[in-house]
């Protein structure tokens, strides 16, 4: 089968959260059975340089090509470069909107952009003759009413990572829509008086899934459905939750060229106290204690990733022993009071402001437990990352997050420590309980448990599969 993938985010060449993990690893494990394309922007910063093949596609369809609209000029001085990563093909799009930005999101003109890129993927869907078109998030979704309009309909798929981010936008913005080559109507995608992109991918997808199980309940009701909820619900018999999997080789402690010292299952522990010791000379703390609980924290600092509460937390269970070291960018006021913090407790806890990858793995591998105190979650990456790494996830009961972390009293099923969402009471009991774990003989079969779970996209590519052959189905 032809499959393709259309998204803002693809690991390493774009990446500013989980959507490029998902994807990539994703891609990787449908390629062993199909032929996987994904269409994908070419912006000023990559993170990685693409294997160029050479060959380049049009971004705009024949028959679309002759009209004198802005839109249309635009399409026609661009095109897709084709580049190969393992069995996958990327096709980026290289437009005069994308080239110059120093990184995806959070430019002008977003409304614009992005429904440019959506009209691109579209025709490349076309152009390739795909047999399931796969569109990631509302930076993509307004390829759905395209390719919902065309005389040459292909079987479509919308994945809802995050219903925070809708891309609306005032209609003063979104006239161009109802021009050439869109030609679209666009009053049922009104959501609040605004042009609503990802209102647009739910109404027009064949399928639509989110990224867990857990997350996909959440949002059939308010709040979690931020204010779509009743267009989830119409559409719910074609909507499924279908939870992320891990690239089992980018994250395995076993081969992670990244970490200080690989470890299996077998020595957890001293491949953990090596990489403690040698993450605190590295992050300029060498004297920090060995033998007490450290905590990770790596994340976007905003408001669905409940920082705040993690500080109130913090602040009231001052008594723990635990050591914290933390990795993000975000909010401006969390960000100062991590700083804060770093600044005058810094034999406790450690701040590091910034993106980045190899920090990110060397504080799985050294942490014995790993902190996400999420408000939402829709599926969430690290908890199963960190499930790999021995590093207990300690997570609130949302999204994702329930669907992968068992907090069961038959130790044989314990997978971690679940607290409830915004509660910081509930948090800092936890916080309790980790230390009775840290220094009890059960965390043993704690870890074991958990460096044995199985959270790779073998089974899960599957669910997908099922959902394509329900879009191809509907088609008939
Ligand atoms: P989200 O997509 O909502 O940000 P996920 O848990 O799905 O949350 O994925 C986040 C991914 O981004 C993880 O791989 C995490 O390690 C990574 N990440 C987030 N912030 C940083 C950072 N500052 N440095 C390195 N990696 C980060
Ligand atoms: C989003 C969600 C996150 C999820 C990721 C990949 O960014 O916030 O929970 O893991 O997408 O699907």
């Amino acid at each position: 089968m032809k499959i393709l993938h259309a998204s803002a985010e693809y690991f390493p060449y774009i990446k500013m959260g989980g959507l490029a993990d998902m994807l990539a690893s994703l891609t990787k494990e449908q390629a062993k059975t199909e032929e996987v394309y994904v269409a994908l922007p070419l912006i000023g910063t990559m993170g990685k340089e693409p294997k160029w093949t050479g060959k380049e596609y049009k971004a705009i369809l024949p028959e679309d090509a002759n009209e004198t609209t802005m839109a249309v000029s635009l399409l026609s001085s661009a095109k897709f470069l084709e580049a190969e990563e393992s069995d996958v093909k990327l096709y980026f799009f290289d437009s005069e909107l994308f080239r110059h930005l120093p990184s995806i999101y959070g430019q002008a003109e977003e409304h614009y952009r992005f429904a440019i890129f959506s009209y691109a993927c579209y025709a490349l869907s076309q152009i390739l003759k795909a047999e399931v078109f796969h569109a990631h998030d509302w930076h993509t979704a307004l390829s759905l009413a395209l390719q919902k309009n065309s005389p040459k309909i292909i079987p479509s798929l919308f994945t809802i990572h995050n219903l925070a981010y809708q891309g609306d936008h005032p209609h003063w913005m979104t006239g161009f829509l109802k021009e050439d080559p869109f030609r679209l109507v666009t009053s049922p995608f009104d959501h609040n008086e605004k042009c609503n992109y990802m209102k647009a991918g739910i109404l027009s997808a064949g399928q639509i899934t989110t990224v867990s199980p857990g997350y996909r309940e959440e949002t059939l009701r308010e709040p979690n459905g931020f204010g779509l909820s009743y267009v989830l619900n119409k559409r719910g018999n074609d909507y499924t939750g279908i939870l992320n999997g891990i690239d089992a080789e980018e994250w395995n402690p076993d081969s992670d060229e990244r970490i200080f010292q690989t470890y299996s299952v077998k020595h957890w522990k001293e491949g953990k106290r090596k990489n403690k010791e040698l993450l605190f000379q590295e992050i300029g703390r060498p004297h920090l204690p060995l033998d007490v609980p450290l905590i990770g924290l790596i994340g976007r600092l905003t408001y669905q990733k409940g920082f705040p509460t993690f500080l109130q937390a913090f602040l009231e269970r001052r008594h723990l022993p635990h050591r914290y070291v933390v990795l993000g960018s975000g909010d401006t006021e969390t960000e100062n009071a991590f700083f804060h913090l770093s600044d005058v407790m810094p034999d406790v806890f450690y701040f590091y402001r910034g993106y980045n990858e190899s920090l990110a793995h060397k504080i799985e591998a050294a942490s014995d437990f790993f902190l996400m105190p999420s408000l939402f979650e829709p599926c969430g990456l690290n908890q199963m990352y960190s499930h790999a790494y021995g590093t207990i996830p300690i997570v609130s009961r949302v999204g994702g997050l329930k669907d992968t972390v068992e907090e069961s009293s038959d130790i044989r099923f314990k997978t971690g420590i679940v607290f409830e969402p915004n509660d910081a009471s509930s948090l800092g009991y936890a916080l309790e309980r980790a230390k009775d774990l840290y220094f009890s003989t059960e965390i043993e079969s704690v870890v074991k448990n958990m460096m044995n779970l199985d959270w790779t996209w073998t089974k899960r590519k599957l669910e997908y599969d099922s959902v394509y052959q329900k879009a191809i189905e509907l088609l008939k």
